[in-house]
């Protein structure tokens, strides 16, 4: 079974049987972060979009560790520009990985790297990795689409943004949850910072109320799915 480990904010490092991910590693920038990303030993990194929460310590993890960074082209080119070994997708596309299946997704944002860099579309993640899927929907607002991303998947765990602001809030991240029928929730996307100081709590209270599971990973914490 693949370990799942929250590092904070929308980044968490997933340990297979084949290999370690990390994904949006937002470590230095992050005040509620725990770990540095010296602590991070990775294969690979996957980062969703450009945003400085997001792409994060990404690069800097991807060339101590000699990991490849997997990301949509346009951020790709952006991180390969920087001197990481990278492995650009787009939305749609999946690709067999030694360590798994990894599928874009659509998401309804922006990206664009700190210096300003523009980085292309944002995406999501469907990572199956030992016979398990998850999903990582980068930043995003609420799309139908989901209905379609779990009728085609059958998702073991899904990470939902319910921040409000830049992303779903909670009322939203509950329908996703409806629409996705994932096994299993984990909040993510929250109380970093001021303007997305939401209670988890109530988002996991929400999605149980409908007959789902969810659970608030805390920062540092770990569970196997
Ligand atoms: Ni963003
Ligand atoms: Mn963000």
């Amino acid at each position: 079974m693949p370990r799942l480990t929250y590092l904070g904010h929308a980044a968490f490092t997933v340990e297979g049987s084949k290999a370690r991910i990390v994904i949006d590693p937002f470590l230095s920038g992050n005040p509620l972060a725990t770990a540095s990303p010296e602590q991070v030993e990775v294969d690979y990194v996957l980062l969703t979009h450009g945003h400085g929460d997001h792409l994060g310590d990404g690069i800097e993890i991807a060339r101590a560790n000699k990991a490849t960074i997997v990301a949509p082209n346009e951020l790709a080119i952006y991180c390969a520009g920087k001197g990481a070994q990278t492995h650009p997708m787009h939305i749609g596309g999946a690709f067999q990985f030694p360590f798994g299946r990894v599928k874009l997704t659509i998401a309804h944002h922006g990206s664009v790297a700190p210096d300003g860099t523009y980085t292309g579309n944002p995406c999501g993640f469907l990572i199956t990795m030992d016979g398990k899927t998850l999903y990582h929907p980068g930043d995003t607002g609420l799309f139908y689409d989901m209905k379609l991303i779990g009728q085609m998947n059958k998702i073991d765990l899904a990470l939902l943004p319910i921040g409000d602001n830049f992303t779903m809030g909670i009322e939203d991240a509950v329908m996703a949850a409806d629409f996705l029928q994932a096994r299993m929730y984990i909040p993510m996307h929250f109380k970093t910072f001021e303007v997305i100081d939401v209670e988890p709590g109530e988002f996991v209270n929400k999605v149980k109320a409908k007959g789902q599971k969810a659970q608030v990973l805390p920062i540092g914490a770990s569970l196997e799915y």
